[in-house]
């Protein structure tokens, strides 16, 4: 047995006293791995909070959709004529059907299951019903598809599924000021590469986002021009964590003007500031939404955690508008696909090693950094989220 098991509710004690610590420690090892803490964060952190599923980019134009599960819902991002995009349930309101048959994406005038074929418009509305005409009680109005919330947030959609968060715009506004001079929004997806389950918990995924372990697991790849020691906290506002992880001044490339900038033969995203010129821009808005930002590429992780220690992940890259339809692109596109599988490879052994080690019985509550100020942050959030009672939320909507 264990020597310290601990059930759910020692936990959420230990969480409560982690919430309100000055300390440098790591959260309790039993939270990366417990069924019951799952059940708690799908309750606490995800219902209630905003969920990742996509890019405006990846319904560029009207009748687009992408299909995508989310903490057990089936989900569909949809842009309608009008150019809104939409997040609706791909659960058929006669049986229950999923009406993508299970994945997709593509373009089509309206959505129709496969089972019976209701169709449905972009928006969600049930437009058509074949052999209803003669079912008592039944009006096409009644059996729309179920519409979550959603913000589009510096061109990223999230979906609330509780419909109780308060507005991204509250809890991550500061760190969208703070990046506006990249014009997110205008960037678009180039290439996907799904990774499918892997192995690790969403929050061993999250506390990775350090730049500390360039030092270990990137030794041979980040570490020599982007030295752990370089990185820089931005400030934040504990609902989300912003990093920028320095060039070493020897690596840094000569860009127009004779400026330094980010190595790369590419032309840097006009009207960045010094910092964002020469280092990679990390941001973390809680609970699971990462990218990763270089003066001419993004990398956004699109993570859905499946349960206690599994995640589906998918690495997209993203180009800036100048980039987008630039000469070269395949080789473009190419190299940045070598180096960020090179590099998520080094990161699969960590991930994987440290979840092995999370469910061993000699794990015990470590210590941080002062290079992982943004592990503490996601910890004290997570304690937070985790230990209000209802009444009491952080986060309220408003
Ligand atoms: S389940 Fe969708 S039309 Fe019957
Ligand atoms: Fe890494």
């Amino acid at each position: 047995m264990r020597p310290e098991t601990l059930d759910a509710t020692e936990l959420l004690e230990a969480l409560r006293v982690h919430a309100d610590s000055d300390d440098w420690g790591t959260l309790p090892p039993q939270v990366y791995c417990s069924e019951e803490i799952w059940d708690l964060e799908l309750a606490r952190v995800f219902r209630p909070g905003w969920v990742n599923v996509g890019h405006v980019s990846e319904v560029p134009t009207a009748g687009c959709f992408k299909a995508v599960d989310v903490l057990g819902e089936p989900m569909v991002m949809t842009r309608a004529r009008d150019g809104s995009i939409h997040v609706l349930s791909r659960v058929c309101s006669h049986r229950w059907m999923d009406i993508c048959g299970g994945s997709g994406a593509g373009s089509v005038p309206s959505l129709q299951c496969p089972y019976h074929r209701w169709t449905f418009g972009l928006q969600g509305a049930l437009r058509a019903a074949p052999e209803m005409d003669e079912t008592p009680g039944f009006y096409k109005a009644d059996y729309s598809l179920h519409v979550f919330r959603h913000e589009v947030w510096e061109g990223f959609v999230f979906v609330n599924i509780d419909g109780s968060a308060p507005p991204t715009a509250r809890l991550w506004g500061e760190m969208g000021q703070q990046l506006s001079n990249y014009g997110l929004s205008d960037w678009a997806v180039v290439h996907s590469i799904p990774w499918g389950e892997s192995h690790w918990d969403w929050k061993v995924f999250m506390d990775n986002g350090e730049c500390y372990h360039h030092l270990g697991a990137h030794h041979d790849t980040l570490e020599p021009f982007m030295p752990a020691r370089l990185v820089v906290d931005a400030p934040d506002n504990g609902d989300y964590t912003l990093l920028y992880a320095g060039i070493a001044p020897e690596a840094l490339a000569e860009g127009e003007g004779g400026q330094l900038v980010y190595p790369s033969t590419d032309r840097p995203t006009p009207g960045l500031d010094d910092q964002q010129r020469t280092s990679l821009g990390l941001a973390y808005p809680f609970p699971n939404y990462v990218i990763a930002l270089t003066p001419q590429a993004m990398i956004w992780f699109e993570v859905h955690p499946l349960g206690p220690g599994r995640i589906d992940l998918t690495t997209h890259l993203l180009l800036p508008p100048h980039l987008i339809d630039a000469p070269d692109s395949d080789a473009r596109v190419s190299g940045h696909v070598e180096t960020l599988t090179a590099i998520h490879e080094q990161d699969i052994l960590v991930c994987e090693g440290v979840q092995r080690g999370l469910q061993a019985s000699a794990a015990r509550p470590g210590m941080l950094s002062h290079l992982e100020r943004h592990n503490r942050t996601f910890a004290r959030w997570y304690a937070r989220q985790m230990t209000a009672s209802s009444t009491e939320r952080p986060d309220s909507p408003g």
